[in-house]
């Protein structure tokens, strides 16, 4: 069984009620989860599986609970290879920069050599107003592969 750190930038709480969800799913399936809605970059383990899910705040921002893990990835530029994750990136289409938190984080962490378990999903809040849903139906097709 997998150990999984949820890391979470919300403003609003979906992106938090999204990792609730998925944290449910993952301990139920015998894995072993913990959330940080204030994520340090130091107490992070690289030998845990990362998920990153983040909604966009702004213009393409970073939501200010996860800026300061964001900037730790860009001032220090960690060596990141090891790392595993996976990353749900929320947003809205109706803005310019569509899921530019969560494009901005994907970009950075495999600039630093972490190894993306499969593609981002992304989350229109136009389209879905139940992200949690389209998480767990995303989280079921790859979960037993962690
Ligand atoms: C003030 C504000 C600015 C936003 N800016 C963006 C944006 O630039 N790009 C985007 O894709 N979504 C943007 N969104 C949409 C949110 O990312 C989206 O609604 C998300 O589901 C909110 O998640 P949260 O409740 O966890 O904060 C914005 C929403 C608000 C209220």
């Amino acid at each position: 069984m997998a150990q999984i750190d949820i890391v979470v930038g919300t403003v609003y709480g979906a992106a938090m009620l999204v990792a609730e969800t998925l944290a449910a799913q993952l301990q139920q399936a015998g894995h072993e989860c913990q959330i940080f809605d204030e994520a340090v970059l130091e107490d992070l383990d690289p030998s845990r599986f990362l998920l990153v899910i983040t909604a966009t705040t702004g213009q393409g921002d970073i939501p200010p609970n996860l800026q300061p893990f964001a900037a730790a990835l860009a001032d220090r530029a960690p060596y990141m290879k090891g790392w595993r994750y996976a990353l749900i990136a929320l947003g809205d289409s109706s803005y310019e920069h569509f899921c530019g938190a969560g494009r901005q984080l994907d970009g950075l962490l495999q600039e630093l050599g972490a190894r993306v378990l499969l593609p981002r999903l992304e989350i229109d809040a136009t389209v879905d107003d139940e992200p949690e849903k389209v998480a767990l139906a995303w989280l079921t097709g790859w979960e037993n592969t962690l």
